[in-house]
This record gives C-alpha cells, sequence and structure tokens, in this order.
C-alpha cells in the first residue's frame, strides 16, 4: 500500500519519533511504501512529495523538529484546498494518509476522511489541548524546558527582590502554565481557564511581600485573559498571520503590577525555545508509539480516527469526536497549583 505521511502546525519534539515509527513499522512489518509530504498540508496541494525511506530516518530519534518539515496552512479554509489535496492524492497513488498535528491539522483530516479519504491522525502540540488524548507528543519536553527556565529565575528573582512574570505558550489551555508553575513551586499562575483579576493578583503580591517574601515568580500562559469587567481592560492584539503577539499580556501585567505595587518587575518570554531541541524519553515513546498505533490501524482498514493515549493504553479515537474541541486543565489541577502558591 502507498501510505502519504505529514507533519502540520507548530512542530514540535518527538515528532521525528514518531516518523520514524510508521516508517520502519510501515516497511518492515506491512511491506508499505510510505510517501513524504514536505511542509504539511501545503506540500499536498502543491504535490510536494518524496519516497520516505529508511535513509531518512537515521539518527532522527533523538532531533527536535520534523525532519518532513510543516506548516500552517488548512486546505479547508483555502479556496480550492480539498480538491487540490484530492487531486494529489489520486495522481500519487496513495491510498491511506496519516497527519500528525495538532487541533488545525485534525480539523483539515476530519474534512479530508469526510471527502472519502482514508486517514488516521496521530496528536501533537506542545499546549496538550488536543480533545480525547490523555497527552500530545511535545507536551513534555516543554514542560521540561519551561520548569529548568522558572528554576533558573527563581535565583536571580531572589537575589534581585523582584517579581518575574515568566509567559510560556498555552493558547488556549494553561497546561504548560499549570505543570511547570507546580514542578518549580512558582507563586502565581494565569491561565485562559480562570481569567484573573489583577486587583486579587496585585492583593496576593502585596500581602506576600509584607508577610514573608521580596521576591514572586508569576506564571502566565500566552493565552491568559483579565476577567471581564474588572480593573485591568485588555484587547489581545493579533499579529499579521493571525498569531498571539509573544509577551503582549504579560508586558501589560508588569505595568499594572508596577504601578499598583512599586515592586521592581521584569518579564521573560520563553517562547519558541520551548518548541525546540532534544526531546524527552517520554516524547520519543509517545511518538514511537502513536506512529506504530497509527501505521496498525491503517493497515487493518480503520480511517477518521486519532491516536490517543487513555490511561497507560494507547486507544482510537473518532475525528469528528475531537474536532472544534479543547482539552483544558481541569479543575484539580489548577486547585494544587494555587493551593501550593
Ligand atoms: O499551537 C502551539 C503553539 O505552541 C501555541 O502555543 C503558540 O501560540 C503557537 O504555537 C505559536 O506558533 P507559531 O510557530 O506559528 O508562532
Amino acid at each position: 500500500m502507498r501510505v502519504g505521511l505529514l507533519t502540520g502546525g507548530g512542530d514540535v519534539p518527538g515528532l521525528n519519533a514518531a516518523i520514524r515509527a510508521v516508517v520502519k513499522q510501515g516497511e518492515g512489518e506491512y511491506g508499505h511504501s510510505i510517501i513524504g509530504f514536505r511542509n504539511g498540508w501545503r506540500g499536498v496541494v502543491d504535490g510536494d512529495v518524496f519516497p520516505l525511506g529508511r535513509q531518512h530516518i537515521r539518527n532522527v530519534l533523538t532531533q527536535g523538529g520534523t525532519l518532513l518539515g510543516t506548516a500552517r496552512f488548512h486546505p479547508h479554509s483555502s479556496d480550492g484546498g480539498i480538491d487540490g489535496v484530492l487531486a494529489t492524492l489520486e495522481a500519487e497513488r496513495i491510498e491511506a494518509l496519516i497527519c500528525i498535528g495538532g487541533d488545525g491539522t485534525l480539523h483539515a483530516a476530519s474534512k479530508v476522511a469526510e471527502a472519502g479519504v482514508r486517514i488516521v491522525a496521530i496528536p501533537k502540540t506542545i499546549d496538550n489541548d488536543v480533545w480525547g488524548t490523555d497527552r500530545s507528543i511535545g507536551f513534555d519536553t516543554a514542560v521540561g524546558i519551561a520548569t529548568e527556565a522558572l528554576d533558573r529565575v527563581h535565583t536571580t528573582a531572589e537575589s534581585h527582590n523582584r517579581v518575574m512574570i515568566v509567559e510560556v505558550m498555552g493558547r488556549h489551555a494553561g497546561w504548560i502554565a499549570v505543570t511547570s508553575a507546580i514542578a518549580s513551586g512558582a507563586e502565581l499562575v494565569l491561565t485562559p481557564e480562570e481569567p484573573f483579576d489583577i486587583e486579587k493578583v496585585v492583593k496576593f503580591l502585596k500581602h506576600r511581600h509584607r508577610a514573608h517574601a521580596s521576591f514572586s515568580i508569576v506564571v502566565v500562559a500566552e493565552g491568559a485573559v483579565p476577567l471581564q469587567g474588572s480593573a485591568m481592560s485588555y484587547e489581545a492584539p493579533v499579529g499579521k498571520f493571525g498569531e498571539i503577539v509573544a509577551g503582549a499580556i504579560s508586558e501589560r501585567i508588569k505595568v499594572e503590577i508596577e504601578e499598583r505595587t512599586g515592586f521592581d518587575t521584569r518579564v521573560t518570554v520563553l517562547g519558541h525555545v520551548q518548541r525546540g531541541g532534544i526531546p524527552t524519553h517520554t516524547d520519543r515513546i509517545l511518538g514511537s508509539r502513536f506512529g506504530t498505533a497509527a501505521i496498525d490501524a491503517i493497515s487493518r482498514g480503520e480511517t477518521g480516527v486519532m491516536t490517543a493515549l487513555r490511561g497507560e493504553d494507547v486507544v482510537l479515537v473518532p475525528l469528528e469526536e475531537i474536532a472544534g474541541k479543547v482539552k483544558q486543565v481541569p479543575a484539580e489541577l489548577l486547585q494544587v497549583a494555587r493551593a501550593l502558591a
């Protein structure tokens, strides 16, 4: 069978582990030909393909990024995009497609599956907000990077008696923010799940600095928003490509804290550092398991499903169940972060 493979959306560490598993298991166990598409759905529409063989997957397990390249391009939201996908798949005689991506790529996958293409998807995003799976590839590495950064910020915050605001990724959900805050013992965490009241933030910091500390670390998810009707009004700026403007919310919070407390405050934006570098063993294993499960599923004739981690098990969930949903941080985890502040 000729099986197409693509990675779409933001890159994450652990993608190469999944690609490697698809190629090894696909060729070795089933004798399939794996066809790589460059730069996500863009490459499918443009017919940018190459036969993906064992020579491409040597020594990639430990490498971040994606050897296939990626792009934020969604065929269902561009004119003639789905037709372009179908034309390329026919021209290349692709019988099934494995798509590795986050919400946008998976939404596109469900649209292409509806058009009659056999598709199995694999979830990846450092934000860990894909519905239906306990974990997505990349999250574990990103939390490790954020935690290490927070540990480092801790010593400089303490030395200078400062409030340090550390912004992490998480557009719709605060998974990285909450877990790295708990792991590093940060004082406050602001997430999209719980819009914040700047007056409460300030009250907390004043109380802490009066009572027993001269520094604080505030972790801010990039998608954090102020509570409607609260003392801080804010309209999130949007970049040219629809992206969140890194640091915007944190700089705004810094101004509010400085004006209301007089505390010397600094902002550190971790940004794409969280998506780079060597994947943790957890992400390599998850990528390997999802890649293997995806090619197994394709070979059994499954379609319109996504590999997912549920507890210890890798299972398949229907793509239509996850489309349009965001997996937010559960109340219990938010409560732990609050309780230990
Ligand atoms: O979707 C994952 C994510 O890491 C978001 O948290 C962040 O807003 C976005 O990617 C940034 O993506 P880009 O690479 O397009 O700047």
